[in-house]
């Protein structure tokens, strides 16, 4: 059976990824594809419960170390890609994914300093050779996205750790994922998240169509037999 594809939406907070997830959804169910809609750090039972000791702040308040934090989010997606990740893909369905390595490559790669060396083993490690196939950068000014999270949570509801930090934080790390976008471009697509949800949408769209839809239709009308289950290299630029 032909794998599923695997898509991942990266950014920062209020960017608009889970809105933008849930549209992408809807469109390829439409199309006929039976999609699993996950997300990090979380997505599967164990990983789940790790989230609460990440975001709550409990790592911070227990003194943990940046790189305690980044082996803590490793176990997490270990746990994800192997129960959850993997076995959907198996199975030829699709896997929209919110957040993933691209989110530890910024949040504790570049904005916490940890070593790249660990950084790098720890994504080998966690995702063994599970690189998603398309991965969208929603790229909005971290004011604006901080404003949209703000507005979003539900009152008595507090702000996740990463959502409390400055501005100044949150705006270093947008210029990271560019740079990863940059550096990678045949896996990440950077998305101008100031455009109205219907826009974005659409320009997303439009990507997942020519990127993994139409060239696989291509391949099946040129060769039945062929296999176009080809995974993604492991190892990227
Ligand atoms: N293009 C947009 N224009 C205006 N508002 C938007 C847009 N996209 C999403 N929103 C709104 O902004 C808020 C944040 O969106 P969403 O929850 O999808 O972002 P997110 O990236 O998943 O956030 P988080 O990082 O907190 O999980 C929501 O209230 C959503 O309705
Ligand atoms: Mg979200």
């Amino acid at each position: 059976m032909q794998q599923g594809k695997f898509i991942t939406f990266e950014g920062g907070e209020g960017v608009g990824k889970t809105t933008q997830i849930k549209l992408l959804s809807n469109r390829l169910k439409d199309a006929g594809i039976t999609c699993h809609h996950t997300r990090e750090p979380g997505g599967s039972a164990g990983a789940e419960a790790v989230r609460h000791v990440l975001l709550s702040g409990k790592a911070e308040e227990m003194g943990l170390s940046p790189a305690g934090e980044a082996l803590l989010f490793a176990a997490a997606r270990a746990d994800h890609v192997d129960t959850t990740i993997k076995p959907t893909l198996k199975k030829g369905h699709w896997v929209l994914c919110d957040r993933f390595m691209d989110s530890t490559r910024i949040y504790q790669g570049e904005a916490d300093n940890v070593a790249p060396e660990l950084i790098d083993s720890l994504e080998k490690l966690a995702i063994d050779g599970q690189v998603p196939h398309l991965t969208f950068i929603l790229d909005l000014r971290a004011e604006v996205g901080l404003n949209r999270a703000h507005e979003r949570r539900e009152e008595g509801e507090d702000a996740d750790r990463f959502e409390r930090e400055t501005v100044a934080t949150h705006e270093k790390r947008r210029q990271a994922f560019l740079r990863l976008a940059h550096n990678n471009p045949k896996r990440c697509k950077i998305i101008d998240a100031s455009q109205s949800i219907e826009e974005i949408s659409f320009d997303i769209w439009k990507i997942v169509e020519s990127e993994l839809i139409a060239p696989n239709k291509a391949d099946e009308e040129q060769s039945p037999t062929s296999d176009a289950s080809q995974q993604p290299q492991a190892k990227e630029g």
